[in-house]
């Protein structure tokens, strides 16, 4: 399987903090974003990644993650012009992705617990088209949210509802296949202008979508007040010793 870290976006959530600076380089406790997600995918035995990088310091970005050999990854890079969505920043993988799997995270979610090897392998062998990981979080209107029918298997995802059918979300793991990039042509911006990619994962639905819950801890840290979650959650696994230490930078 292959692997997509997206970085692009322009974070005005996080402004002044993201006006000169690319928000997946601000410190989440004692590390820069970005790791999480790369560390994420390298737990899933992920060699091969690709960073889609746009928005502010993207030199900076590339600066502090180079060819990715300090997380055991081979990195490689691709920039997105202007924040059109998350479907339309994984559609230029597609080159990268050739016709293999692959499992894209978003560079903004934070990721802790158990790894995720076995749902990648479960999703790669059976019969799915995509994936996802779902959450129960209290503000399910922050982002893409589940519908579940009496059986509890999802139905659908809306975008952001002004009144959730549930608590639960689909964080920011995506397992998809190649034929995904022919949906995502076929896609139609939202009313912000997006290319949503809970409009990609409702293609498989019904029937063809993998959804499990993630029973780790999770949160996105792309507002202050996750950003500083996301630090309390780090700082406690790793006082239980549960996060591994940062890789150095290359050559030090
Ligand atoms: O965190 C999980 C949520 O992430 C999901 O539940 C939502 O369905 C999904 O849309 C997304 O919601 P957000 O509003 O939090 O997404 P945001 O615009 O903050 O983008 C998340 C990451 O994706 C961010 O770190 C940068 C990257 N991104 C985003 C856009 C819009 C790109 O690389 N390119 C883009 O064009």
């Amino acid at each position: 399987m292959k692997g997509l870290v997206l970085a692009g976006g322009t974070a005005t959530r996080l402004f002044p903090l993201t006006i000169v600076t690319n928000k997946h380089l601000l410190p989440i406790y004692d590390r820069p974003m970005i790791y999480y997600p790369i560390a994420t995918l390298a737990g899933m035995g992920i060699r091969e990644v690709m960073v889609v990088v746009g928005g502010k310091s993207v030199g900076d970005v590339v600066e502090l993650l180079a060819d990715g050999e300090h997380f055991g990854v081979h990195l490689t890079y691709r920039y997105q012009r202007g924040a059109l969505g998350i479907a339309h920043a994984i559609g230029l993988a597609r080159d990268f992705v050739g016709d293999e799997a692959f499992c894209c995270v978003l560079g903004d979610n934070v990721l802790l617990g158990p790894p995720l090897a076995t749902a990648a392998r479960e999703f790669e062998t059976g019969p799915w088209g995509a994936g996802t990981l779902l959450y129960e979080v209290a503000d399910p209107e922050r982002f893409g949210v589940a519908e579940l029918n009496a059986a509890g298997d999802v139905i659908g995802f809306e975008e952001k509802p002004a009144e959730p059918k549930s608590n639960l979300i689909p964080i920011g793991v995506y397992f998809l296949r190649p034929d995904a990039f022919g949906v995502i042509d076929q896609l139609v911006p939202s009313r912000r202008g997006e290319l949503e990619i809970t409009d990609l994962l409702n293609h498989y639905l019904p029937g063809r979508l993998f959804a499990r819950k993630f029973d780790g801890l999770w949160t996105d840290a792309g507002t202050v007040t996750s950003l500083i979650r996301a630090a309390e959650l780090a700082e406690q696994e790793s006082r239980s010793g549960h996060l591994i230490a940062p890789p150095t930078r290359p050559g030090t």
